[in-house]
Protein backbone atom coordinates (compact mmCIF):
# COMPACT_ATOMS: atom_id res chain seq x y z
CA UNK A 1 0.00 0.00 0.00
CA UNK A 2 1.30 3.45 -0.66
CA UNK A 3 0.64 5.54 1.80
CA UNK A 4 1.12 9.16 1.35
CA UNK A 5 1.71 10.67 5.17
CA UNK A 6 2.36 14.64 6.25
CA UNK A 7 1.44 17.03 9.10
CA UNK A 8 0.14 20.13 9.07
CA UNK A 9 1.08 22.78 11.79
CA UNK A 10 -1.08 25.62 13.03
CA UNK A 11 -0.11 27.98 15.77
CA UNK A 12 -1.54 25.62 18.61
CA UNK A 13 -2.10 22.52 16.98
CA UNK A 14 -0.92 19.95 14.56
CA UNK A 15 -2.73 17.51 12.37
CA UNK A 16 -1.30 14.01 10.89
CA UNK A 17 -2.85 13.80 7.35
CA UNK A 18 -2.63 10.35 5.73
CA UNK A 19 -4.21 9.44 2.45
CA UNK A 20 -3.92 5.95 1.50
CA UNK A 21 -6.25 2.91 -0.03
CA UNK A 22 -7.23 0.54 2.51
CA UNK A 23 -5.86 3.05 5.60
CA UNK A 24 -9.34 2.76 7.09
CA UNK A 25 -8.54 -0.72 8.59
CA UNK A 26 -5.55 0.84 10.06
CA UNK A 27 -6.38 3.59 11.79
CA UNK A 28 -6.38 1.97 15.48
CA UNK A 29 -2.24 2.21 14.89
CA UNK A 30 -2.24 5.49 13.31
CA UNK A 31 -3.80 7.20 16.37
CA UNK A 32 -2.14 5.00 18.72
CA UNK A 33 1.11 6.72 17.77
CA UNK A 34 -0.80 9.89 18.00
CA UNK A 35 -2.71 9.49 21.62
CA UNK A 36 -3.02 7.01 24.15
CA UNK A 37 -5.45 4.62 23.52
CA UNK A 38 -8.61 5.48 25.54
CA UNK A 39 -12.38 5.98 25.98
CA UNK A 40 -13.51 6.43 22.13
CA UNK A 41 -16.81 7.39 20.50
CA UNK A 42 -17.30 6.52 16.61
CA UNK A 43 -19.93 8.90 15.42
CA UNK A 44 -21.40 8.12 11.88
CA UNK A 45 -24.68 8.44 9.48
CA UNK A 46 -26.70 5.32 9.28
CA UNK A 47 -25.42 4.51 5.45
CA UNK A 48 -21.79 5.06 6.41
CA UNK A 49 -21.95 2.77 9.27
CA UNK A 50 -23.57 -0.09 7.77
CA UNK A 51 -20.84 0.24 5.12
CA UNK A 52 -17.49 1.17 7.14
CA UNK A 53 -17.78 0.63 11.34
CA UNK A 54 -17.49 -2.37 11.84
CA UNK A 55 -13.93 -2.32 10.38
CA UNK A 56 -13.48 0.96 12.20
CA UNK A 57 -14.20 -0.42 15.21
CA UNK A 58 -12.14 -3.56 14.83
CA UNK A 59 -8.89 -1.84 13.86
CA UNK A 60 -9.28 1.00 17.05
CA UNK A 61 -10.16 -2.32 19.58
CA UNK A 62 -7.17 -3.84 17.92
CA UNK A 63 -4.97 -0.68 18.73
CA UNK A 64 -6.70 -0.94 22.14
CA UNK A 65 -9.34 1.65 22.35
CA UNK A 66 -12.40 1.14 23.91
CA UNK A 67 -15.10 1.79 21.44
CA UNK A 68 -18.58 3.03 20.97
CA UNK A 69 -20.84 3.47 18.08
CA UNK A 70 -23.13 6.29 17.66
CA UNK A 71 -25.12 6.07 14.30
CA UNK A 72 -27.24 9.21 13.57
CA UNK A 73 -29.69 9.61 10.37
CA UNK A 74 -28.13 10.67 7.09
CA UNK A 75 -28.89 13.80 5.77
CA UNK A 76 -27.86 17.37 6.70
CA UNK A 77 -31.08 17.78 9.22
CA UNK A 78 -29.00 15.47 11.46
CA UNK A 79 -26.54 18.63 11.87
CA UNK A 80 -28.48 20.42 14.83
CA UNK A 81 -28.40 20.94 18.52
CA UNK A 82 -30.48 18.30 18.75
CA UNK A 83 -27.97 15.81 17.37
CA UNK A 84 -25.35 17.19 19.47
CA UNK A 85 -26.94 16.74 22.56
CA UNK A 86 -28.15 12.96 21.99
CA UNK A 87 -23.49 12.87 21.37
CA UNK A 88 -23.55 14.70 24.58
CA UNK A 89 -25.74 12.23 26.29
CA UNK A 90 -23.31 9.16 25.17
CA UNK A 91 -20.19 10.90 25.92
CA UNK A 92 -22.13 11.38 29.35
CA UNK A 93 -23.01 7.46 29.39
CA UNK A 94 -19.47 6.70 28.96
CA UNK A 95 -18.05 9.00 31.18
CA UNK A 96 -15.91 10.43 28.35
CA UNK A 97 -13.75 12.77 29.99
CA UNK A 98 -10.79 15.23 28.44
CA UNK A 99 -8.23 12.39 27.77
CA UNK A 100 -11.24 10.73 25.47
CA UNK A 101 -11.19 10.77 21.93
CA UNK A 102 -14.53 10.69 19.02
CA UNK A 103 -13.44 9.36 15.71
CA UNK A 104 -15.68 10.83 12.82
CA UNK A 105 -17.01 8.13 10.33
CA UNK A 106 -18.72 9.93 7.12
CA UNK A 107 -19.05 12.59 5.14
CA UNK A 108 -18.93 16.20 5.77
CA UNK A 109 -22.05 16.39 7.66
CA UNK A 110 -20.89 13.67 10.37
CA UNK A 111 -17.25 15.67 10.52
CA UNK A 112 -18.73 19.09 11.13
CA UNK A 113 -21.56 17.24 14.00
CA UNK A 114 -19.46 15.30 15.58
CA UNK A 115 -16.21 17.66 15.31
CA UNK A 116 -18.31 20.12 16.75
CA UNK A 117 -19.64 18.00 19.78
CA UNK A 118 -16.22 16.98 20.08
CA UNK A 119 -14.88 21.07 20.49
CA UNK A 120 -17.17 22.05 23.24
CA UNK A 121 -17.71 18.59 25.33
CA UNK A 122 -15.57 19.29 28.14
CA UNK A 123 -14.60 22.68 26.18
CA UNK A 124 -12.11 20.19 23.70
CA UNK A 125 -11.72 16.59 23.70
CA UNK A 126 -9.14 15.32 21.03
CA UNK A 127 -11.11 14.79 17.60
CA UNK A 128 -9.97 11.83 14.88
CA UNK A 129 -11.81 12.32 11.27
CA UNK A 130 -12.46 9.49 8.45
CA UNK A 131 -14.25 10.89 5.76
CA UNK A 132 -15.85 9.14 3.32
CA UNK A 133 -16.74 11.17 0.76
CA UNK A 134 -15.09 13.50 -1.66
CA UNK A 135 -16.69 16.72 -0.17
CA UNK A 136 -15.34 15.67 3.31
CA UNK A 137 -11.72 14.32 1.88
CA UNK A 138 -10.92 17.15 -0.31
CA UNK A 139 -12.47 20.35 2.06
CA UNK A 140 -14.23 19.71 4.70
CA UNK A 141 -11.94 17.63 6.95
CA UNK A 142 -9.21 19.95 6.42
CA UNK A 143 -9.09 23.51 8.40
CA UNK A 144 -10.81 22.66 11.96
CA UNK A 145 -14.10 24.32 11.22
CA UNK A 146 -16.98 22.19 12.80
CA UNK A 147 -20.33 23.31 12.71
CA UNK A 148 -24.04 22.44 13.40
CA UNK A 149 -27.30 24.36 11.56
CA UNK A 150 -29.69 26.57 13.56
CA UNK A 151 -33.12 27.35 11.80
CA UNK A 152 -31.47 31.01 11.11
CA UNK A 153 -29.82 29.59 8.77
CA UNK A 154 -27.13 26.98 8.10
CA UNK A 155 -23.28 26.36 9.58
CA UNK A 156 -24.69 29.23 11.81
CA UNK A 157 -23.18 27.81 14.85
CA UNK A 158 -19.95 26.88 15.32
CA UNK A 159 -16.14 26.12 16.97
CA UNK A 160 -12.63 25.92 15.60
CA UNK A 161 -10.98 22.76 16.47
CA UNK A 162 -8.63 20.86 14.83
CA UNK A 163 -8.15 17.17 14.13
CA UNK A 164 -5.23 15.13 15.76
CA UNK A 165 -6.12 12.47 12.30
CA UNK A 166 -7.49 13.16 9.24
CA UNK A 167 -6.98 9.27 7.69
CA UNK A 168 -8.37 9.16 4.08
CA UNK A 169 -9.23 6.46 2.75
CA UNK A 170 -10.00 6.68 -1.12
CA UNK A 171 -11.47 3.34 -1.45
CA UNK A 172 -14.64 4.36 0.65
CA UNK A 173 -15.48 6.30 -2.26
CA UNK A 174 -16.55 3.26 -4.47
CA UNK A 175 -19.83 3.02 -2.39
CA UNK A 176 -20.44 6.68 -2.69
CA UNK A 177 -23.06 7.65 -5.29
CA UNK A 178 -22.00 9.00 -8.35
CA UNK A 179 -23.60 12.13 -8.13
CA UNK A 180 -22.05 12.89 -4.74
CA UNK A 181 -18.43 12.02 -6.55
CA UNK A 182 -19.12 14.86 -9.20
CA UNK A 183 -20.69 17.42 -6.46
CA UNK A 184 -17.37 17.07 -4.68
CA UNK A 185 -15.39 17.65 -8.27
CA UNK A 186 -16.89 21.34 -7.99
CA UNK A 187 -14.67 22.20 -5.06
CA UNK A 188 -11.41 19.89 -6.82
CA UNK A 189 -12.10 22.38 -9.70
CA UNK A 190 -12.24 25.17 -7.21
CA UNK A 191 -8.89 24.47 -5.52
CA UNK A 192 -7.52 24.24 -9.03
CA UNK A 193 -8.53 27.81 -10.33
CA UNK A 194 -7.65 29.59 -7.35
CA UNK A 195 -4.68 28.66 -6.62
CA UNK A 196 -3.01 25.94 -8.94
CA UNK A 197 -3.39 26.58 -12.87
CA UNK A 198 -1.79 23.27 -13.70
CA UNK A 199 -3.97 21.66 -11.51
CA UNK A 200 -6.62 22.18 -13.64
CA UNK A 201 -4.62 20.90 -16.55
CA UNK A 202 -4.47 17.89 -14.50
CA UNK A 203 -8.41 17.64 -14.17
CA UNK A 204 -8.86 18.00 -17.68
CA UNK A 205 -6.21 15.06 -18.54
CA UNK A 206 -7.58 12.33 -15.56
CA UNK A 207 -11.51 13.34 -15.87
CA UNK A 208 -12.37 9.34 -16.83
CA UNK A 209 -10.59 8.30 -14.22
CA UNK A 210 -11.60 10.60 -11.84
CA UNK A 211 -14.87 9.60 -12.62
CA UNK A 212 -13.98 5.68 -12.95
CA UNK A 213 -13.09 6.18 -9.43
CA UNK A 214 -9.11 4.47 -10.44
CA UNK A 215 -7.74 4.43 -6.70
CA UNK A 216 -4.59 5.88 -7.56
CA UNK A 217 -6.05 8.88 -9.49
CA UNK A 218 -7.93 9.59 -6.33
CA UNK A 219 -5.10 9.72 -4.13
CA UNK A 220 -3.64 12.14 -6.63
CA UNK A 221 -6.88 14.55 -6.38
CA UNK A 222 -6.88 14.58 -2.84
CA UNK A 223 -3.29 14.78 -1.96
CA UNK A 224 -2.62 18.01 -4.07
CA UNK A 225 -6.56 18.85 -2.98
CA UNK A 226 -5.54 18.81 1.11
CA UNK A 227 -2.79 20.66 0.38
CA UNK A 228 -3.72 23.44 -1.39
CA UNK A 229 -6.82 24.36 1.66
CA UNK A 230 -4.27 23.39 4.05
CA UNK A 231 -1.79 25.82 2.68
CA UNK A 232 -4.29 28.06 2.81
CA UNK A 233 -6.23 27.59 6.17
CA UNK A 234 -2.57 27.58 8.11
CA UNK A 235 -2.23 30.87 6.92
CA UNK A 236 -5.64 32.22 8.95
CA UNK A 237 -6.36 29.38 11.09
CA UNK A 238 -9.24 31.31 12.53
CA UNK A 239 -10.65 33.22 9.27
CA UNK A 240 -9.47 36.45 10.66
CA UNK A 241 -7.83 37.83 7.41
CA UNK A 242 -8.68 38.23 4.11
CA UNK A 243 -6.17 34.87 3.05
CA UNK A 244 -9.17 32.21 3.94
CA UNK A 245 -11.74 34.64 1.70
CA UNK A 246 -10.01 32.83 -1.47
CA UNK A 247 -11.84 29.46 -0.88
CA UNK A 248 -15.13 31.31 -1.48
CA UNK A 249 -14.86 31.45 -4.93
CA UNK A 250 -17.91 30.64 -6.68
CA UNK A 251 -19.59 30.52 -3.79
CA UNK A 252 -21.15 33.86 -3.01
CA UNK A 253 -23.59 33.29 -6.02
CA UNK A 254 -23.46 29.49 -5.30
CA UNK A 255 -24.57 29.83 -1.68
CA UNK A 256 -27.78 31.87 -2.83
CA UNK A 257 -28.64 29.36 -5.60
CA UNK A 258 -28.36 26.87 -2.93
CA UNK A 259 -30.76 28.73 -0.10
CA UNK A 260 -33.36 29.41 -3.63
CA UNK A 261 -33.79 25.90 -4.11
CA UNK A 262 -34.48 24.66 -0.12
CA UNK A 263 -30.99 23.09 -0.66
CA UNK A 264 -32.40 20.66 -2.98
CA UNK A 265 -29.70 20.47 -5.28
CA UNK A 266 -26.00 19.30 -3.92
CA UNK A 267 -23.47 22.09 -2.82
CA UNK A 268 -20.93 21.51 -5.46
CA UNK A 269 -23.61 22.02 -8.08
CA UNK A 270 -24.12 25.24 -7.12
CA UNK A 271 -20.81 25.74 -6.34
CA UNK A 272 -20.06 24.99 -9.60
CA UNK A 273 -23.34 27.47 -10.89
CA UNK A 274 -21.45 30.08 -8.87
CA UNK A 275 -18.32 29.86 -10.13
CA UNK A 276 -19.74 30.10 -14.15
CA UNK A 277 -21.07 33.14 -12.90
CA UNK A 278 -18.57 34.35 -11.11
CA UNK A 279 -16.15 33.70 -13.97
CA UNK A 280 -18.02 35.61 -16.31
CA UNK A 281 -17.95 39.22 -13.63
CA UNK A 282 -14.12 38.55 -13.76
CA UNK A 283 -14.21 38.59 -17.49
CA UNK A 284 -16.06 41.51 -17.15
CA UNK A 285 -13.76 43.16 -14.54
CA UNK A 286 -10.99 42.74 -16.55
CA UNK A 287 -9.68 40.26 -14.31
CA UNK A 288 -9.94 36.94 -16.41
CA UNK A 289 -9.48 36.69 -20.36
CA UNK A 290 -12.59 34.85 -22.16
CA UNK A 291 -10.56 32.32 -22.90
CA UNK A 292 -9.16 31.35 -19.97
CA UNK A 293 -13.06 31.55 -18.51
CA UNK A 294 -14.34 29.41 -21.07
CA UNK A 295 -12.01 26.83 -20.32
CA UNK A 296 -12.90 26.83 -16.79
CA UNK A 297 -16.49 26.75 -17.91
CA UNK A 298 -15.67 23.37 -20.03
CA UNK A 299 -14.12 21.65 -17.37
CA UNK A 300 -16.91 21.86 -14.82
CA UNK A 301 -18.88 20.91 -17.44
CA UNK A 302 -16.80 17.89 -18.44
CA UNK A 303 -17.19 16.66 -14.87
CA UNK A 304 -21.00 16.69 -15.34
CA UNK A 305 -21.50 19.56 -13.07
CA UNK A 306 -24.05 21.86 -14.00
CA UNK A 307 -23.32 25.14 -15.99
CA UNK A 308 -26.89 26.74 -16.40
CA UNK A 309 -29.98 26.80 -14.34
CA UNK A 310 -33.01 24.61 -15.88
CA UNK A 311 -35.39 27.62 -15.03
CA UNK A 312 -34.05 31.36 -15.50
CA UNK A 313 -33.16 32.59 -11.61
CA UNK A 314 -35.00 35.05 -9.56
CA UNK A 315 -32.25 37.53 -9.67
CA UNK A 316 -33.85 39.70 -6.89
CA UNK A 317 -34.45 36.77 -4.91
CA UNK A 318 -30.78 35.62 -5.00
CA UNK A 319 -29.31 38.99 -4.67
CA UNK A 320 -31.14 38.75 -1.30
CA UNK A 321 -29.70 35.63 -0.10
CA UNK A 322 -26.57 36.95 -1.40
CA UNK A 323 -26.82 40.39 0.99
CA UNK A 324 -27.75 37.97 3.99
CA UNK A 325 -24.60 36.11 3.23
CA UNK A 326 -22.94 35.57 6.67
CA UNK A 327 -19.49 36.47 4.67
CA UNK A 328 -21.57 39.98 3.15
CA UNK A 329 -19.10 42.95 5.40
CA UNK A 330 -21.33 45.61 6.34
CA UNK A 331 -23.90 44.85 3.72
CA UNK A 332 -21.51 44.82 0.96
CA UNK A 333 -21.20 41.65 -1.55
CA UNK A 334 -17.61 40.88 -1.70
CA UNK A 335 -16.94 38.86 -3.94
CA UNK A 336 -13.27 36.58 -3.94
CA UNK A 337 -13.11 37.13 -8.32
CA UNK A 338 -10.32 35.17 -10.05
CA UNK A 339 -6.84 37.36 -10.83
CA UNK A 340 -5.92 34.64 -14.05
CA UNK A 341 -6.11 31.29 -13.48
CA UNK A 342 -4.53 30.40 -9.69
CA UNK A 343 -4.90 33.78 -8.01
CA UNK A 344 -7.65 35.16 -6.67
CA UNK A 345 -8.38 39.37 -5.23
CA UNK A 346 -11.27 40.20 -3.37
CA UNK A 347 -13.97 42.80 -4.50
CA UNK A 348 -16.99 44.60 -2.92
CA UNK A 349 -17.55 47.06 -5.75
CA UNK A 350 -18.64 44.70 -8.11
CA UNK A 351 -21.10 47.25 -10.08
CA UNK A 352 -24.76 45.93 -9.70
CA UNK A 353 -25.76 45.08 -13.92
CA UNK A 354 -22.25 42.83 -13.75
CA UNK A 355 -23.74 40.98 -10.82
CA UNK A 356 -27.13 40.59 -12.27
CA UNK A 357 -26.20 40.08 -15.63
CA UNK A 358 -23.69 37.14 -14.73
CA UNK A 359 -26.52 35.53 -12.24
CA UNK A 360 -28.81 35.82 -15.70
CA UNK A 361 -26.45 34.48 -17.74
CA UNK A 362 -27.05 31.22 -16.26
CA UNK A 363 -30.54 30.86 -17.05
CA UNK A 364 -29.56 31.10 -20.71
N1 LIG B 1 -16.20 22.29 7.87
C1 LIG B 1 -15.94 22.61 6.63
O1 LIG B 1 -14.94 23.27 6.35
C2 LIG B 1 -16.88 22.17 5.55
C3 LIG B 1 -16.50 22.31 4.20
C4 LIG B 1 -17.37 21.82 3.22
C5 LIG B 1 -18.59 21.24 3.58
N2 LIG B 1 -18.92 21.14 4.91
C6 LIG B 1 -20.19 20.53 5.31
O2 LIG B 1 -20.21 19.20 4.81
C7 LIG B 1 -21.57 18.80 4.59
C8 LIG B 1 -21.68 18.17 3.23
O3 LIG B 1 -20.80 17.08 3.19
P1 LIG B 1 -21.03 15.83 2.22
O4 LIG B 1 -21.24 16.31 0.86
O5 LIG B 1 -19.92 14.89 2.50
O6 LIG B 1 -22.46 15.27 2.69
P2 LIG B 1 -22.94 14.13 3.69
O7 LIG B 1 -22.00 13.93 4.82
O8 LIG B 1 -24.34 14.49 4.04
O9 LIG B 1 -22.91 12.82 2.78
C9 LIG B 1 -23.71 12.75 1.61
C10 LIG B 1 -24.45 11.40 1.54
O10 LIG B 1 -23.53 10.38 1.22
C11 LIG B 1 -23.66 9.29 2.13
N3 LIG B 1 -22.32 8.70 2.22
C12 LIG B 1 -21.23 9.27 2.80
N4 LIG B 1 -20.14 8.53 2.56
C13 LIG B 1 -20.56 7.46 1.85
C14 LIG B 1 -19.88 6.34 1.28
N5 LIG B 1 -18.55 6.21 1.36
N6 LIG B 1 -20.62 5.42 0.63
C15 LIG B 1 -21.97 5.59 0.50
N7 LIG B 1 -22.65 6.64 0.97
C16 LIG B 1 -21.94 7.56 1.64
C17 LIG B 1 -24.19 9.88 3.38
O11 LIG B 1 -24.88 8.93 4.15
C18 LIG B 1 -25.11 10.97 2.83
O12 LIG B 1 -26.36 10.43 2.52
C19 LIG B 1 -22.42 20.03 4.77
O13 LIG B 1 -23.03 19.99 6.03
C20 LIG B 1 -21.40 21.17 4.72
O14 LIG B 1 -21.81 22.29 5.47
C21 LIG B 1 -18.09 21.59 5.88
ZN1 LIG C 1 -17.92 24.73 -0.53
Amino acid sequence: MVVTQFDISYANARTRVIVAPGSLELIGSALSGLVTPTKTLVVSDETVAALYARATIETLHEAGFETDLLALPPGDATKSLASASLIYDRMSHLQLSRDGLVVALGGGMVSDLAGFAAATWMRGVPVALCPTTVEADIDACIGGKTAINHPAGKNLIGAFHQPVLVNIDPLCLRTLEHRDVVAGMGESIKHAAIADEPFLTWHENHRERVLANDPEAMVELVVRNVRIKANVVSRDERERTPVRASLNFGHTIGHAIEAAHSYALRHGECVALGMVAAGRICVAMSLLRQEACDRLIRCIASYGLPTRLERPPDTDDLRSYMARDKKAAAGRVRFTLLDGLGATVLCDNVPEPVVREAIESLGR
